[in-house]
């Protein structure tokens, strides 16, 4: 039996992370759900954003299947990757045959270095009017995040890593983790590897994405170009993500709690139901996986979907069509 912690959150977290559940119920996997509260409506409550027994409980499962939090995603999803070690945020940004996007043919993971960085909170006021932030940057992270990049390549047969940086700007902490990616890259003779400055990245992922097989990037920028990513293949409700450690696992959407749609139950479901699918891979369910993964592919191909997608059908009701599907198949 496997421990999973349900997080749900706030917004549409609450949302989506209940039509996740709905589909992974149409199976009878060994697993046990326990649910911890975490976000702005238990701050506000509480007055903390991500309670002790919320943390102890995600440390003691094997999984955590996350929603999404609003203003307190600093205090809540940043603080729980760094406090479970899960080092590697896997985020990948493919099409789906019928969403309106700019290609339809993109498919490109990004590996983002997921406990250091800018994303530290090393932040303070010096003085009135003048902030700082420390920025960390270390081999030790590096070296993990690059070769977790080459060996995810290896495992699904892609053919490049590309890291980003911006080490003519940021002279020691992106040029240590350019060079670092430079080493690991020796030991990966198959694959091919070369790096771009951030910003050049932009572009080209834009205009040309067809570049871009798995890249390997630092956590703030690999938040941003994950974002950017989600919008080439149909938006943030397309885009699901998981975070790996040696121990622990959270698997959640890259999207926030969207407030401009909370409540309204027209969130798209689709995020968060990939990463359930992400959670049954790295459990060993793959043929389940892969199944619910067909089934939504089918049902977005039929339009049957959130507005976001350009359909008419409420986030239950999206869910509804995927279940049914996954009984008739
Ligand atoms: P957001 O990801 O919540 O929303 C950005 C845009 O994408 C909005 O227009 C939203 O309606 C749309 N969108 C996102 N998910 C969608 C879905 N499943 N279906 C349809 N449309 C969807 O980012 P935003 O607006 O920058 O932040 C809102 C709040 O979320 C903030 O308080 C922020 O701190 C928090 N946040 C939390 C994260 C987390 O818990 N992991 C990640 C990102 C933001
Ligand atoms: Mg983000």
């Amino acid at each position: 039996m496997k421990r999973i912690a349900v997080i749900p959150g706030d917004g549409i977290g609450e949302e989506v992370i209940d039509g996740a559940l709905e589909v992974l119920n149409a199976f009878s996997f060994p697993f046990k759900y326990e649910w911890g509260e975490a976000g702005d409506a238990v701050k506000e409550r509480k007055g903390v954003a991500l309670p002790e027994e919320t943390l102890e409980l995600c440390k003691e499962s094997d999984a955590v299947l996350f929603g999404a939090v609003g203003e307190t995603a600093a205090d809540v999803i940043i603080k729980l990757r760094m406090e479970l070690q899960t080092f590697a945020n896997i985020r990948p940004a493919k099409s789906f045959k019928g969403v309106k996007s700019l290609y339809d043919d993109v498919d490109i993971v990004i590996v983002r270095e997921n406990t250091e960085c800018l994303y530290k909170g090393l932040e303070f006021e010096v003085a009135d009017g003048i902030t700082e932030g420390i920025r960390i940057i270390t081999r030790n992270a590096s070296e993990k995040i690059a070769h977790y990049a080459f060996e995810l390549a290896k495992k699904e047969r892609r053919k490049k890593v590309t890291a980003l940086h911006k080490a003519n700007v940021m002279r020691k902490t992106c040029a240590l983790f350019r060079d670092v990616c430079r080493t690991v890259a020796k030991e990966y003779p198959e694959i091919e590897f070369n790096d771009y400055y951030i910003d050049a990245a932009c572009m080209y992922l834009v205009m040309d994405p067809w570049r871009f097989d798995v890249i390997v990037t630092t956590n703030m920028f690999g938040d941003i170009v994950s974002d950017l990513a989600a919008g080439l293949v149909g938006g943030l409700g397309l885009a699901p993500s998981g975070n790996i450690g040696e121990k622990s696992a959270i698997f959640e959407p890259v999207h926030g709690s969207a407030p401009d749609i909370a409540g309204k139950g027209i969130a798209n479901p689709s995020a968060a139901i990939l990463s359930a699918t992400m959670m049954l891979k790295h459990f060993g369910f793959i043929d389940e996986a892969n199944k619910i993964e067909k089934t939504l592919e089918k049902v977005i191909l039929e339009g049957k979907t959130t507005p976001d997608l350009g359909g008419k059908l409420k986030t239950d009701e999206m869910v509804r069509e995927i279940t049914k599907n996954l009984e008739l198949s």
